[in-house]
C-alpha cells in the first residue's frame, strides 16, 4: 500500500517507516519538524537503504495538505502528527488543542476530497484515565483525562468515531499506546526528547550517562507490589510492527477498530531501573520524591484482541527495552544534534 505518515520524523513513527518499509508498503512523509529533525529520516534513509520521501508542512495548512493529495495517490494515512508533552499541555492548553485538534480536522477533510477514507490513528492509554479495568480491555470505559494533552487524545477518538459513523466508506483504526520505549537495534534513531525529558525512559538514560545527576522516583506508596507506579512499557519496534498488522484491518474493510498495543506486563519504576542495571551494567542513582500530580498507580493492558483479530504480539521484553534505550543513549549523547548539518 501508499501510506501517508502524518508526524513521520518522529519517534514511533520513524520506527514504523523501518517496518512498512520491511512489510513492502510505500511511504510519505509530512512534518513540520515541530518536535523532531530531518536528521531522523535520513538515518532511517541509512537503515532501509533506501530515501525516504518527506514534504515539510504543517499538517494543519489546507493548501499544503491539499497539494499533497492532489500529487500523490495514498491508500492510507497513519495520523502520528501531534503534540504530546503533558506538562506542556497544561501550561499551553491553547496551542495543545489548536495544533492536534485543527490537524487532525485539516486532515481529515482533506482526505474526503480526496477520495482516501483510510486511517489509523495514535491514540493513547491516556483515555482509560484512571481505569476501571487491568488490565485493561478495550471494552473498559474511556476515563477522565486530566490533562489537555489527553483530552485532544480523547476527543479525536469521538471525532474520529463520527466521522466513520456518517460515512461506512471510512475505515478508522485507533490505536492505544502503552508506553513505549527503546529504540531500533541499530542505535542510529530513537527517542530525543527536548529538555528536561518528562518520562521516564529517557530520565533514566540521561542520568546514566551523566547528563542528569539522579533520577526522581515519583512516589513509592502506591497501591503496588513496590510502592512504585506500574506500567505497560512496549518497545518501539513492537508498536511500529502494530500498525503495519492494523493495515491489514483496513485492508479488510474493518469499518471503526479499536485496539490496545502494549506487552501485557505490568512493570513498577524500580522494576525499570533494576532491569536497566543489570542489563548495561550502568548505575542510575536515584531518590524517592513525592508523587507526580496526575499519575496514577497501575497500568497495562490485556493485549488479546490484537493478537486475535490482527495477530499482532509484542516481541521484546523489558530487557531487550532497557537495552536499546541504552545503546541509542550511548551513541548519541547529544541526540541527533552532533551530526545535523
Ligand atoms: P513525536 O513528537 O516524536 O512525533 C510527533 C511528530 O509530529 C513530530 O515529528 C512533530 O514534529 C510532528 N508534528 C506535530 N504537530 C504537527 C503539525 N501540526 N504538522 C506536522 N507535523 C506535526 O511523538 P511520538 O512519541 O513519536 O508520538 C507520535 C504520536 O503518538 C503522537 O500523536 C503522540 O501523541 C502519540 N502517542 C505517543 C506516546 C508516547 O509515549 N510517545 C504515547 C501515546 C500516544
Ligand atoms: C505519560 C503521560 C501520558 C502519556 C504517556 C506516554 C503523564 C501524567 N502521563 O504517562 O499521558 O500517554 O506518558 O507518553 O505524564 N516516573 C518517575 N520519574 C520520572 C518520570 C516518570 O518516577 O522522572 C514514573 C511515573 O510516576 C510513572 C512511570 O514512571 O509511574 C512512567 O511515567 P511516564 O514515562 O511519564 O509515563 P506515564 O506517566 O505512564
Amino acid at each position: 500500500m501508499n501510506i501517508l505518515l502524518t508526524g513521520g520524523a518522529g519517534y514511533i513513527a520513524s520506527h514504523t517507516i523501518i517496518e512498512l518499509d520491511k512489510a513492502g508498503h510505500s511511504v510519505f512523509v509530512v512534518d513540520n519538524f515541530a518536535n523532531s529533525q530531518p536528521e531522523a529520516l535520513k538515518r532511517v534513509s541509512t537503515i532501509i537503504g533506501k530515501e525516504v520521501s518527506c514534504m515539510e508542512a504543517d499538517v494543519r495548512d489546507r493548501q499544503a495538505m491539499d497539494n499533497l493529495f492532489s500529487l500523490h495517490k495514498f491508500d492510507a494515512v497513519i495520523h502520528f502528527a501531534g503534540l504530546k508533552a503533558v506538562g506542556e499541555s497544561v501550561a499551553k492548553p491553547l496551542e495543545y488543542y489548536e495544533n492536534n485538534m485543527n490537524a487532525t480536522f485539516v486532515l481529515l477533510d482533506a482526505m474526503r476530497r480526496h477520495g482516501c477514507k483510510n486511517i489509523i490513528f495514535s491514540s493513547s492509554a491516556t483515555v482509560y484515565g484512571n481505569p476501571a479495568i487491568i488490565p485493561i480491555t478495550e471494552e473498559c470505559p474511556k476515563g477522565h483525562c486530566t490533562n489537555p494533552y489527553g483530552q485532544t487524545k480523547s476527543m479525536l477518538e469521538e471525532v474520529l468515531t463520527d466521522v466513520q459513523k456518517a460515512d461506512p466508506e471510512w475505515n478508522v483504526v485507533l490505536l492505544r499506546y502503552f508506553n513505549p520505549i527503546g529504540a531500533h537495534s541499530s542505535g542510529l534513531i530513537g527517542e530525543n526528547p527536548n529538555g528536561i525529558p518528562n518520562n521516564l525512559m529517557p530520565y533514566i538514560t540521561q542520568t546514566a550517562i551523566g547528563i542528569r545527576k539522579e533520577l526522581g522516583v515519583f512516589g513509592n506508596d502506591y497501591d503496588t507490589p513496590d510502592g512504585t507506579g506500574v506500567r505497560d512499557y512496549i518497545h518501539v519496534c513492537d508498536l511500529a510492527a502494530g500498525h503495519v498488522a492494523a493495515l491489514q484491518a483496513i485492508q479488510r474493510g474493518c469499518g471503526l477498530a479499536v485496539y490496545n498495543l502494549g506487552t501485557g506486563h505490568g512493570y513498577s519504576v524500580l522494576d525499570v531501573v533494576n532491569a536497566f542495571q543489570k542489563v548495561n551494567g550502568v548505575k542510575v542513582p536515584y531518590s524517592i520524591r513525592p508523587r507526580r500530580p496526575g499519575d496514577i498507580a497501575t497500568c497495562y493492558c490485556n493485549p488479546a484482541k490484537a493478537m486475535s483479530e490482527l495477530g499482532w504480539k509484542a516481541r521484546f521484553g523489558i530487557e531487550e527495552m532497557c537495552r536499546d534505550s541504552w545503546n541509542f543513549q550511548r551513541n548519541n549523547p547529544n541526540g541527533y544534534e552532533c551530526n545535523q548539518d
